[in-house]
């Protein structure tokens, strides 16, 4: 192509590319597949190869840098890069705010600008005559790094921004560059390929990646930023674009091409920035990178400037901090716990340490190849991590803090509870003695616990006391008890003897669907007992009925029922089936226990329905929500399907509400739900 031509063609090329570049970036939009912009850089790499000289600094060819650099040039920030003061709850918080009216000694609004706080590192860039001419990262806060070269190659960050005849010659501006966490494992999957360490968090990577010589290595790693602050006088922003806060900051960002955080806003009220905190507490995992909190600025430019700075952090601005996902601890024991089957579980006794707000002093093993996958010797330092609501585990050691004598773990071979031999069944051990008092215990702790008939006041202690001196071996045994059995026990007045007599006897008449979850048959929790509890015919008064009608059904039969698959209806059958489950049952029908009647009928207006329930609901509990819904023949399911017919969405819904949204599912928003109930 003739010079001239080549010329024209590279400016189209370079106007086309950034145009794609922006709105990608910038607005969030798509314009062209990746493969087609690929094919158009080529086309400008090919010409610019040819006509070397008409290369312009903001080509996008010159995101990827040419030679690697020797070393680091430092570069001085014009005014110091501040780093922020952490507060953690609503007294910080309280206390960051009085603390600025103190010193202004006035009233001060409580209207601040919310941003979320990425877990990246922070840059400077500076740009002349709308051209990126130098980024840095920010050192001890007064001299950084240039890392110009890498920066650029950062897609979301322009080489020039977009026109404005009013901006001043030289702009400085602030942000964070950071990396997805997709690309967080992408990266490290490589980097342990060839046998290097990975990074070990978003923030490491990011700087790590930052600080490459060769800007081939940082171009490789997909680095994104968001621009939060411009340095520059603030009367002077005021006069030239009327920019009074730091929300208009950011929208000028935008106007001049850089991309800006869409979640960040202004709220005008501590109120509302709790609220902003529990959302984002609770959805922060939603997110393609990590954040660890939210910066809140206060909006007018001119108090935050007369605010000033102390130490080196400004006293208008805070970073309230997301409670850690994680923390460290000691391993102070492997302890041994038995459950209701027989299985034994290594379970953590750990230091006590607060994460989210709990004080967590056990974590979860699993079971014995998880301590050795781990490497977990007691006296080690561990890391402990809670994600959602779940049990507490250990997700790693840390081995350089091993004291010289931590004992490797030896698994055990005998039952803690009475010694007998273990058999191994694949990664589980289970005691080998089918009347082992723990495993009894259990048995009777589970059939009167919470997901069983709920007997208040009697607790693993007692029931142990009462098997050692053989007044109950099975949970029947417990409906014989007479106060006179006893009162007489050490630690066991004669008061809370005849409490324990009355709460059982409170309890002999039950839905049968809570005495098919007492039960503990393996695989049948509430909800299938609640299936099974609606298709049983009335004539099933008492726990002999019930042994009656389930001796004469084969798994087939119960495969018959709605929602029960084979590997449940076997089980339930195996059960039933057994002998001395059938004289159990038999013994808790001479101990008087009964079912309530019409408390299982599924027929009302929500038969056939099935209901989904994610979110907080204001006015009721979840259980409360489940028992309406049951109440009214309706049936509650844990995932949301095509043949969902309603998902009743609280405040702050998960994942299942935007499933309901993708697959068409109605949705109902708490007080359509509590509408929908009031018509019945
Ligand atoms: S504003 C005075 N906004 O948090 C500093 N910082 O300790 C004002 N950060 O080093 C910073 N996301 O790297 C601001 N949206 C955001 C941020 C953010 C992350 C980092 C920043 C700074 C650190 C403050």
């Amino acid at each position: 192509m003739e010079k001239k031509a080549a010329e024209n063609r590279m400016k189209s090329l370079r106007e086309a590319i950034e145009k794609y570049r922006y709105a990608y970036h910038v607005l969030d939009e798509s314009l062209i597949s990746d493969a087609a912009l690929d094919s158009l850089k080529k086309e400008l790499f090919d010409l610019e190869t040819l006509y070397p000289e008409l290369i312009t600094p903001d080509s996008p060819t010159q995101r990827v840098g040419g030679t690697p650099l020797p070393e680091f040039k430092k570069a001085r920030h014009e005014a110091p890069m501040l780093s922020l003061n952490d507060v953690f709850n609503e007294a910080d918080l309280d206390a960051w705010f009085t603390r600025a009216k103190n010193y202004l000694k006035r009233d001060l609004p409580e209207a601040v600008y919310l941003e979320l706080k990425i877990d990246g590192l922070a840059i400077e860039i500076v740009y002349e005559n709308d051209f990126l001419v130098e980024a840095s990262t920010r050192g001890d806060g007064v001299i950084g790094e240039n890392v110009t070269e890498n920066i650029k190659t950062i897609d979301a960050i322009p080489l020039r921004l977009l026109p404005d005849p009013r901006r001043p010659k030289r702009v400085i501006i602030r942000g964070e560059v950071f990396l997805e966490k997709k690309e967080l494992i992408r990266i490290n999957k490589e980097l342990q390929k060839t046998g290097k360490a990975p990074y070990a968090n978003p923030r490491n990577l990011a700087a790590g990646s930052l600080r490459q010589l060769d800007p081939k290595i940082t171009a490789s790693r997909r680095l994104d930023s968001f621009a939060y602050d411009i340095i520059s006088d603030t009367a002077e922003l005021e006069r030239l674009y009327g920019v009074r806060t730091h929300e208009d900051k950011h929208s000028l960002l935008k106007k001049w091409g850089l991309k800006t955080n869409p979640h960040n806003k202004s709220v005008p009220s501590k109120v509302e920035i709790e609220k902003e905190k529990a959302h984002w507490e609770h959805h922060r995992t939603d997110l393609p990178y990590e954040i660890d909190g939210l910066v809140l600025i206060i909006n007018s430019n001119k108090l935050y400037e007369e605010l000033g700075v102390i130490g080196k952090a400004p006293r208008g601005a805070c970073a309230y901090k997301f409670f850690p996902e994680e923390a460290t601890t000691i391993l102070e024991e492997i302890e041994l716990s038995l459950g209701r089957r027989g299985t034994i579980t290594p379970v953590a006794r750990l230091t006590p340490v607060s994460l989210q707000g709990i004080t967590i002093s056990h974590a979860t093993l699993h079971n014995f190849d998880e301590i050795d996958r781990l490497d977990a010797r007691v006296g080690d330092t561990v890391v402990i991590s809670r994600a959602g609501d779940v049990i507490p585990k250990i997700s790693k050691v840390i081995p350089e803090l091993r004291p010289k004598n931590a004992k490797k773990f030896s698994r055990p071979t005998t039952c803690p509870e009475d010694g007998s031999p273990l058999i191994q069944d694949g990664v589980i051990l289970r005691c080998s003695n089918p009347s082992c008092a723990g495993v009894k215990r259990e048995k009777i702790a589970h059939f009167i616990g919470s997901h069983g008939l709920e007997v208040d006041g009697l607790g693993p202690k007692l029931i142990d006391k009462f098997i050692d001196l053989d007044l109950i071996t099975d949970p029947a045994d417990l409906f014989f008890l007479k106060p006179g059995d006893i009162d007489s026990l050490e630690g066991l007045g004669e008061k809370s003897a005849s409490n324990i007599i009355t709460a059982l006897a409170a309890r002999k008449c039950i839905p049968v669907s809570r005495f098919l979850m007492a039960l503990g048959i393996p695989h049948v929790g509430e909800e299938t007992a609640l299936v099974i509890a609606a298709s049983l015919p009335s004539s099933i008064k008492n726990p002999e009925n019930l042994a009656d009608f389930f001796a004469k059904k084969s798994p087939d039969d119960l495969l018959a029922l709605e929602d029960i698959g084979p590997i449940i209806a076997v089980a339930i059958s195996n059960w039933f089936h057994d002998k001395k489950h059938q004289e159990l049952l038999h013994k808790f029908a001479t101990a008087g226990l009964t079912f309530e009647v019409g408390q299982e009928k599924s027929a009302g207006p929500f038969s056939g329905q099935t209901f989904v329930i994610t979110g907080t609901l204001e006015s009721m509990s979840r259980d409360d929500a489940k028992e309406k819904i049951r109440s009214l023949g309706g049936k509650i399911v844990e995932s949301v399907s095509k043949n969902t017919s309603y998902v009743v969405v609280g405040a702050d819904p998960g994942s299942k509400y935007d499933k309901a949204k993708s697959l068409g599912v109605k949705t109902l928003a708490e007080e359509n739900f509590l509408a929908l109930l009031s018509s019945f």
